[in-house]
C-alpha cells in the first residue's frame, strides 16, 4: 500500500512511524513532513497542507492507496471530499463533518440539538452585543474564537477587564483573522480534563484508550493555551466501562445527527471533556488525532494502523482489530522559548540518539527540519519525547530522563506532565531549560 500522510507535526511523525510497522505498507509520502518523517524513510513532498488541488494531484501521480490527513485545516478545506472525487480512499471526515472542529458555534449547535452536555454559552457576530452580554456575566468567563486558531483561540478571562480585552483581540484586532468573525462566550468550568478519541467508520465508534493533554504553556497549568505541551495515556480518571458510557453520552448522538444529515463520519472524532462535579461536559470536538495525544496513544497501539484506517475509510472496521498495550505512555513536548507567541527557528538539536537509548523511549519530531545535514528547529513545538512504562510514574521517569539528554538552545518544557494523574505527586527537580 502507498500512503500519503498530510501534515508536518509530531502527530504526523507518529503516524508515519506506526504506519510503517504495517506489513501492508510499501511506501509512505509526507506532505510536507518534517525531519522525523524523513528519518523514518518517508518521502517528504513540498506540498502545503492547505493546497487541496496540489495534494490531489500528488496523490494521483504517486498512485496513493490511502490518504491520511493529520491536521484540521485540510479537513475543513475538503481534502477528503476531493480525494473521494478522485477515487482515492481517505481516512478522515468530509468538510461538513469537519465543521464540528472548524466552527465552535456549529459544534455547540449540534450539542444543544442532540442533548450532549456542554458549558452554557452564547454566540455573537458583533462586538457590541458580545460586550453587553459579557458585563452581565460573572467572571471567570471563557472567550473563544469561532474558527480554527491552532489551539490558541481560547482565552480564559479571570475578570471582566481580561474578558473585554480578549474580545477586542479576537473581534477588533483580529488576532486569529476570519476565525474571529464570531465568538462563543461560555461559562467557566472546573474539573479534570480528559481526551476521548474514537475510530469511526461511518457506522460505529470504537474508542481509543483515554488520554490527558496539558494545554497551558507552563507548569501548574499556568500561562497561555498552546496546542498541547505533553500528554499521557491512559488517563486514570476515565477507563474501563466509563469509557463506553462516555462514548454513548458525548460521541454517539453527534455521529447519529451527522449521519442523519447525509454525512456519516469517518476518521477520528475527539471529544475534549471536562469532568466537573456536576458531570462531564464537552469543551470541544476535534475531527482528527490530537497532537500530542497521538504520540503516546500510538506508542500503546498493538493493531495494524494501516488496516484500521483503510477499514474505516471503506466503512467496515472490526472493533477487535483495535488493540492496545496495557502499559502507560507519556510524551513531553520540548518547545522553543516564546511559544505559543513569537519564537526563534533554526536552533541546532542534538542528543536524540542518546535519548532513544533510554528503554521504551521514542522521540517524535514536531517542528524540525534538516539544514546542511544538521537537524534544526522549525516550529514552536520542536520534539515530543515519548516513553512507554509499566505505569505512569515509570513512563514519566523515562520520558524526563530521555529529555535531559537532548540539547537545544532556547528550549523549554513543562516539568509536570503526568503529575495530575499521579495523585499526591510532589514537584520534582528538573531543569526547565536545556542549554547547549
Ligand atoms: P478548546 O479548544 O475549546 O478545547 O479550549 C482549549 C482549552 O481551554 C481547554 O482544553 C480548556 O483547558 C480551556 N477551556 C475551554 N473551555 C473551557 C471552559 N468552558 N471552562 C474552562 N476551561 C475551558
Ligand atoms: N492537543 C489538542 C489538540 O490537538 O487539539
Amino acid at each position: 500500500m502507498r500512503i500519503l500522510v498530510i501534515g508536518s507535526g509530531g502527530r504526523e511523525h507518529a503516524l508515519v512511524w506506526k504506519l510503517k510497522q504495517s506489513p501492508l505498507v510499501e511506501k509512505i509520502f509526507a506532505a510536507p513532513g518534517n525531519g522525523g518523517t524523513h528519518r523514518e524513510g518517508a518521502i517528504n513532498c513540498l506540498t502545503a497542507v492547505d493546497d487541496i488541488d496540489a495534494l490531489t494531484t500528488l496523490a494521483k501521480r504517486e498512485k496513493i492507496d490511502l490518504v491520511v490527513p493529520g491536521p484540521e485545516l485540510p479537513l475543513t478545506l475538503g481534502v477528503v471530499d476531493a480525494m473521494r472525487r478522485a477515487g482515492i480512499p481517505a481516512f478522515g471526515p468530509d468538510a461538513y463533518c469537519a465543521r464540528l472542529e472548524g466552527s465552535k458555534a456549529f459544534a455547540k449547535q449540534i450539542m444543544s440539538k442532540t442533548g450532549v452536555p456542554t458549558a452554557k454559552y452564547e454566540v455573537f457576530d458583533n462586538i457590541e452585543a458580545a460586550r453587553d452580554y459579557m458585563v452581565k456575566l460573572n467572571a471567570p468567563v471563557v472567550v473563544k474564537a469561532d474558527g480554527l486558531a491552532a489551539g490558541k483561540g481560547v482565552l480564559v478571562a479571570q475578570n471582566s477587564r481580561e474578558a473585554l480585552q480578549a474580545l477586542e483581540e479576537i473581534m477588533t484586532v483580529r488576532a486569529f483573522g476570519a476565525a474571529g468573525d464570531k465568538v462563543v462566550l461560555e461559562e467557566f468550568l472546573q474539573g479534570e480534563e480528559v481526551s476521548l478519541l474514537c475510530f469511526c467508520d461511518g457506522k460505529q465508534a470504537v474508542p481509543l484508550p483515554s488520554a490527558q493533554d496539558h494545554k497551558a504553556a507552563y507548569d501548574n497549568d499556568q500561562g497561555p493555551n498552546t496546542g498541547g505541551m505533553g500528554a499521557y495515556s491512559p488517563a486514570p480518571m476515565l477507563q474501563g466501562a466509563d469509557l463506553d458510557e462516555m462514548v454513548a453520552l458525548t460521541i454517539t448522538p453527534v455521529l447519529k445527527e451527522l449521519a442523519a444529515c447525509g454525512h456519516p463520519f469517518t476518521g477520528v472524532i475527539y471529544a475534549g471533556l471536562m469532568l466537573t462535579p456536576a458531570g462531564p461536559r464537552v469543551l470541544e470536538y476535534n475531527t482528527r488525532f490530537g497532537d500530542p495525544e497521538c504520540q503516546p496513544l500510538l506508542m500503546r497501539m498493538e493493531g495494524d494502523l494501516a488496516q484500521i484506517m483503510l477499514d474505516c475509510a471503506h466503512g467496515g472496521l472490526d472493533p477487535k482489530s483495535v488493540r492496545w498495550s496495557e502499559q502507560t505512555a507519556l510524551g513531553v513536548v520540548l518547545a522553543a522559548k516564546g511559544y505559543p507567541h513569537a519564537y526563534a527557528k533554526g536552533r541546532l538539536i542534538s542528543g536524540i540518539e542518546d535519548a532513544e537509548r533510554v528503554a521504551g523511549v521514542k522521540v517524535f519530531h514536531c517542528g524540525t527540519t534538516i539544514r546542511d545535514n544538521a537537524l534544526v528547529s522549525s516550529g514552536g513545538r520542536v520534539l515530543c519525547v515519548t516513553a512507554l512504562g509499566d505505569d505512569l510514574a515509570r513512563a514519566q521517569a523515562s520520558a524526563y530522563a530521555a529529555l535531559r539528554k537532548i540539547r537545544m538552545e532556547d528550549a523549554f518544557y513543562r516539568r509536570d506532565i503526568g503529575d495530575r494523574g499521579l495523585r499526591g505527586a510532589q514537584s520534582r527537580e528538573l531543569p526547565d531549560v536545556c542549554a547547549t
